[in-house]
Order: structure tokens, then sequence, then C-alpha cells
């Protein structure tokens, strides 16, 4: 048993050998996406009344954390990230008494709960910038914004050359109370999602007292959207000839992006979260150039966690895989912090797509780059399968989106008028957007909604499931051996009682070209064969688990083994 909330205890069963370990060091933590995940009271969106009835099945998985994407009240112009309130519930989503039952549930449940907080922006709804467009240039509440004059004779251009994540100008011209064109406002996304200005004390003052408010009701961590955004380079400069998107890998520093400035908020925070027993925990999403800048989120003083995307986004091919797990092992050791392994979320194309395309010739990352290349679904299945045996092994804590557990492949024949996300219409329709990824899950049942919703629900999923969902339904899934479901939750078990997983250090082991295999002490081996041929095991031990039969002695092509050796 471990403390968790005063008076409310979080049970956790880790082997003795974890005792002493801080449970973010070593946990798994699935993701729920609120809005896809269950829906408890047939309106077609999920929400907190369906996370409640569905916890006993993310505590047998097992997980030990759940992560749950923006629950707050929002206008919903890019799914719950423009936040219009951050101490309240969203009612399509619940309440605040449902939000605090569900932590506490969960608690009871032995599943700690970490909240979504979007730092970066809020809502062009929220209080503050209808506060700020009221109030006029020059004024205090325009001041917790970036607003500036245009360019130009009649300030008719933007004051910067910086472009939306989601594509166009980050600038939108403001109207003022006398009807005309007046100071343009910065947002690095939607024009509803106004940038907030991290150099005024009011804003950080506000985002500790939004922690805390969440904290104080035993929430036991936080995700941080767009963590590399908040500090701006001052004068917020030109950045001419930047390329798009501007925080991609490999790009030259960006102003608007993964500033120095970053850290000082971050160490602030840090602060706060340690003076609660136990100490509340962050994570990351910080979409930077390589593990230098990464790790530098998670310094002693820092944050605890970060995404660890560059595993993400490398190819399925050893020579990728392997570089990104030694790099990325050295860096996160080189600042004492465990790495966080993750496969994909609620931004990202399911890696049963992407894998199931042709790998290492351009990045797989969004539905849109996996066009007009051949595909290979059960292909993508079977390297998903190893992946996640690869995933499960690693040293640190991992992630897992919801319907990973379940093989959901990307929905790629998502209808025109269906798609939601505001990438589809910022792009001019060229890109279609993250929507494929988020269609709601699949539980049971012959028919959509598939247990998504209940019986007799009065409005259809709010994106549609494909008809072939139903044999992939948890339900359908449940009391298959070979299914991707039974091979997750083999996996998770076995992780939690193995004393050589979790936390740790890892040594590799020399193999043939194409496999990956490596070793976990005490007495552990993971081989991946990457390779088109099955290949012979590069060291001999007992089988504990296979994402595919092995052949004779051989280990299957696209396919991984746990050892114990
Ligand atoms: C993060 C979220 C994404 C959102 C964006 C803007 O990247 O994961 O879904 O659109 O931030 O808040």
């Amino acid at each position: 048993m471990e403390q968790g909330q005063a008076g409310r205890r979080v049970r956790s069963e880790r082997p003795s050998s974890r005792v002493g370990v801080p449970w973010w060091r070593d946990a798994v933590i699935y993701q729920v996406y609120i809005r896809s995940f269950a829906d408890g009271n047939g309106d077609g969106v999920g929400d907190i009344a369906g996370i409640r009835s569905r916890l006993p099945y993310l505590a047998g998985l097992p997980v030990d954390a759940i992560w749950i994407n923006p629950w707050y009240p929002s206008p919903m112009c890019d799914a719950g990230y423009d936040v219009s309130d951050f101490r309240a519930i969203d009612p399509v989503f619940g309440t605040l008494a449902e939000a605090e039952r569900l932590i506490d549930e969960a608690h009871g449940h032995g599943l700690r709960v970490l909240l979504d907080i979007v730092p970066n922006h809020v809502s062009d709804r929220h209080a503050w910038f209808q506060a700020a467009l009221a109030a006029g240039p020059g004024s205090a509440e325009r001041a917790r914004f970036h607003f500036r004059p245009g360019r130009g004779p009649d300030g008719g251009e933007p004051p910067n050359d910086w472009l939306s994540r989601f594509g166009g100008p980050a600038w939108t011209r403001v109207c003022e109370s006398d009807g005309r064109a007046g100071e343009w406002y910065l947002h690095l996304f939607t024009p509803q999602q106004p940038d907030l200005n991290w150099d005024n004390p009011e804003v950080a003052q506000e985002f500790e007292d939004i922690m805390r408010f969440w904290f104080d009701r035993g929430v036991d961590g936080f995700r941080i959207d767009v963590a590399h955004g908040l500090a701006k380079a001052p004068g917020l400069p030109d950045a001419p000839g930047a390329p798009w998107p501007p925080d991609g890998p490999g790009n030259p520093p960006h102003p608007a992006w993964d500033q120095d400035g970053v850290h000082a908020i971050y160490q602030a925070w840090r602060r706060v979260a340690d003076a609660y027993d136990p100490p509340r925990v962050f994570t990351a999403e910080a979409w930077v150039d390589g593990y230098e800048r990464l790790t530098r989120y998670i310094r002693p003083d820092e944050l605890n966690t970060a995404f660890n995307f560059d595993f993400l986004l490398a190819p399925w091919t050893a020579e990728a895989l392997r570089r990104s797990i030694t790099d990325g092992v050295a860096a996160h050791a080189s600042v004492g912090a465990p790495p966080t392994w993750v496969l994909s979320n609620h931004d990202v194309a399911r890696e049963v797509s992407r894998y199931a395309r042709p790998q290492g010739t351009r990045e797989l990352r969004h539905l849109d780059d996996l066009g007009g290349l051949p595909t290979d679904f059960a292909l993508g299945l079977r390297r998903a399968r190893a992946a996640a045996l690869l995933l499960l092994a690693l040293p640190g804590n991992a992630y897992i989106y919801q319907g990973e557990e379940l093989g959901l492949p990307e929905v790629e024949d998502l209808p025109d008028e269906v798609i939601q996300d505001p990438v589809w219409e910022q792009s001019g329709h060229r890109e279609r957007g993250r929507d494929g990824c988020r269609v709601p899950l699949p539980w049971s049942g012959g028919a959509p909604p598939f247990g998504f919703s209940p019986d007799g629900a009065s409005a259809a999923p709010w994106l549609p499931q494909p008809a072939h969902w139903a044999g992939l339904s948890v339900a359908a899934q449940e009391g298959d051996p070979g299914s991707m479901l039974g091979l997750y939750r083999d996996a998770l078990r076995l992780r939690r009682e193995h004393p050589a997983l979790g936390d740790g250090a890892i040594a590799w082991v020399s193999a043939a070209e194409g496999v990956l295999a490596f070793r976990r002490e005490p007495g552990f081996a993971c081989v991946v064969n990457l390779s088109e041929e099955a290949q012979d095991l590069p060291l001999s031990g007992e089988v504990l688990m296979s994402s595919a039969p092995l052949e004779g002695e051989r280990i299957a092509s696209d396919s991984a083994v746990w050892l114990a050796v």
C-alpha cells in the first residue's frame, strides 16, 4: 500500500524488488481519450460515467495509471484542447462531483489518475480572453496574451511570420470596440486557442492554482500539453525560412518553440508538486529536436518524464529502433530520469496502420502520410504485436493508447462530412487530420455502437465505427489467448511480476542483422526479429511468451520473444 491522497490509499501490487522505487518510474499508463472511451449516458460521446464503468477492465489489464485527455468546459474547437474553464467539467463529460468520485474509485482499483493540463493556450471563450477583447490595447487584460499591432501601413499584416501548427498564419486580427480592425493575437494552434503570455506572473500564478485545485482532489499528476511551446523568444522575432511543421525533428531552432526560458516554469511547477505527499508528477508532451533537448525537461529539478516521440516515429527497422533505444536510454540516464516509451496517441496514426506500410522511406506520423503506399494489414498487426512486447520490455515507463490493446487500425476512410479535427478546415481540406485514431472503442456486440454506448442510446457514436470492428471488440477478443488483448494481458501481468522489468538498465546482446536482443537483470531477455526470415535466437532460455509462434527453435519474422535466461 502506498499513500495516495490524504485519507485514501492507492493499492499497489509490485514485486518486492520495486518497493521504494517511485511508482512513475516503471508505471504502465493507459491513455483514456475520454470522448471515445465509453459513453455512459447514450449521447454518443464518451464520458466520466463510461470511464467509471470500465475501471475494472483497466485495473484488470493490468495498468498502473490512467491519463485522461481534457475534460474541462470547452467549445470543442480542438476536441477539448480549447479550455474555457480549468476548474470544472464539460457537461458532455459529466460533473465535478462525478470527477471526484472517479478519482476516488480509480484509487480504490489501484489506479493513479493523471489529467491533461493545457497551459500554452486557452479557448477564445475563456473569461480572460473575453476580458482582453473588451479591455482594448495596452490593458492588463491583453497583457495575459500576445497582442501586437500589425505590420504594414494600416497594420494589416501579421506582427511576425510565424505559422500555426495546424497551418496558416499564427495571428488573427481582432475587431476593436469602435468597430475598426485592431490588434493581432498569437495562436500557435487554431484561432480559437489564443496563446498565453508566460512572461506575465499572473499566468504562472493562475496555473499553479489550477494544479493545486486538482492535486487537492487527489489527482496524481498531469500530462502537460505542448510543454515546449510556453516560452517565446523575447520580442517575438521573425523566423525567416523556417520549415513547416516548425517543431519537427531535425528543424533549426524556432523562436516559438523549445525556448530555454520554458525550464524556469517547470522548476516552479516541480516545487508545487513536491509540496504534496506523495509528490505529484508531470509528463511532458514536447516535440523537440533530439534527446539532448528532450531530457532538459526532465532534469532532477523539473518534470518527471517526457514522451519519447523519437521512438514513436522510428520506422520498424532494427537499425532505427536500436539507435532510438540506445540514444534514448543514455540521454535519460544522464539526467537520472526513466525513459517513457510510447507507440501512439490521439495525435498520430495508429501503429497497426503505420507498420502496414513500407518502413523507412518517409516519416509516417499522420493518416495523410500513409496514402499511396502499398498496404499489408496482417503484417502491420504482426509488427504491432511484436512492438508491444518490445515496448513493455524496455526500461522505464510506458504509455498505452486506448485501443492499442485491441490492435485497432487507423480508420482511413472517414467520410468528409464527419471529420471534426480542426486540421481539416485549417489546411483547406488538404489534410484529413487525426480523427482516424479517435474513433470510439468497440467493447462488444455485432454492430455499432459495439457497446461503446448503452442499449437504446439516443445518438450514434460521434465518429462512425467500421462494421468489421465487431471482430476487434473487447468481448470478441476476451478468452482468445491468440488475440491482441490476450497478448497485452499476458505481457502486462508478466511485466508487473517480473523483477527485471520496469525501471533499470538494458544490455544489448549481439544478434544477426535485423534482430534486436537485450538482457534485463535478473534473468530476462527480449528478442525482436525485424528481418524477413526466421532467425536463430541469439541466447538460450525458457520462452516466457512470444508475439507469434516460434518456428522450431527459431524466432519468426516480425515477432518478439520474452525469455527467462
Ligand atoms: C497537443 C494535443 C493535441 C492538440 C494540441 C493543441 O499536441 O495532444 O491534440 O491539438 O496540443 O492543444
